[in-house]
C-alpha cells in the first residue's frame, strides 16, 4: 500500500483545491491511499514561540505523517501570481527545526497540482514552488502537469468533477505519481 499525505493550500470550506484533491483521493486506484490533512491548526511562524515553546502540537504531527508515508501531494491555489500564504507558512513550520527538514523532506517525493476559476491554472503558483521544493531537498515529480483553469465550472454541488477529460487526466496524474512516490519510475 502506498500512502500519500494531500495538502490543499487552502483554508476555505469550499475550496476548488480541496475538491480536487478530494476528486483525487476519490479516485486512487486500490493500492493507493491519500490521506488529506488541513491545515486549520497551524499558527503562524514565529521564532519566539518557537524557542520559547518548540514545535507546535499540529505542526509536529503533520511532520511526522508526512516522514512516515511516501509522498506529499499539493493542491496549491495561486496569489498574486505566486504562491499563497497560508501553504507556504505550513512549509516553513515543518520545515523547522533545520536538523529535522531531512527526516521530513530529504528525498520525499512531491507532486503539485492546482486550481483556479482563472485561465492560468496556477501555472505561476506551481513555478513559485520549485526553489522551496528544492530548498527543502524533495524529489519534485514532473512526470505529468495538472492546471485546472475555470475551477468554478468544473465541480458539480458535491464537488464531482463534471469534465470527463479534467478525470481522466487527474486519473492519470494521481497514478503516474503513486509509481514515481513507490519508487517505479
Ligand atoms: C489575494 C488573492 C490573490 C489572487 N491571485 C490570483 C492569481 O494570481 N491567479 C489566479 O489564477 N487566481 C488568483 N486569485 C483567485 C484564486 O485563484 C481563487 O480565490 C481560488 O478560489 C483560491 O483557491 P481555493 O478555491 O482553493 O480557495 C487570487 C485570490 C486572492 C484572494
Amino acid at each position: 500500500m502506498i500512502t500519500i499525505i494531500g495538502i490543499a493550500g487552502s483554508l476555505r470550506k469550499e475550496s476548488f483545491n480541496l475538491r480536487l484533491l478530494q476528486a483525487a483521493q476519490a479516485m486512487a486506484p486500490k493500492h493507493l491511499k491519500i490521506e488529506i490533512e488541513t491545515l486549520h491548526d497551524i499558527p503562524l511562524y514565529n521564532a519566539d514561540i518557537e524557542q520559547a515553546e518548540g514545535i507546535p502540537v499540529a505542526v509536529q504531527r503533520l511532520k511526522d505523517r508526512i516522514a512516515e508515508t511516501n509522498g506529499l501531494l499539493i493542491a496549491s491555489p495561486e496569489y498574486n501570481n505566486s504562491l499563497p500564504g497560508v501553504l507556504k507558512n505550513a512549509i516553513d513550520w515543518l520545515s523547522r527545526p533545520p536538523q529535522d527538514q531531512a527526516r521530513v523532506f530529504r528525498g520525499r517525493p512531491v507532486a503539485i497540482m492546482g486550481a483556479t476559476p482563472g485561465g492560468m491554472g496556477t501555472t505561476l503558483s506551481q513555478t513559485a514552488w520549485l526553489p522551496v521544493l528544492r530548498s527543502l531537498g524533495t524529489r519534485p515529480w514532473f512526470g505529468r502537469s495538472l492546471y485546472v483553469s475555470a475551477a468554478h465550472q468544473v465541480f458539480d454541488q458535491y464537488g464531482i468533477i463534471q469534465d470527463d477529460a479534467l478525470g481522466d487526466r487527474l486519473r492519470d496524474f494521481v497514478a503516474g505519481f503513486a509509481a514515481y512516490a513507490a519508487g517505479e519510475n
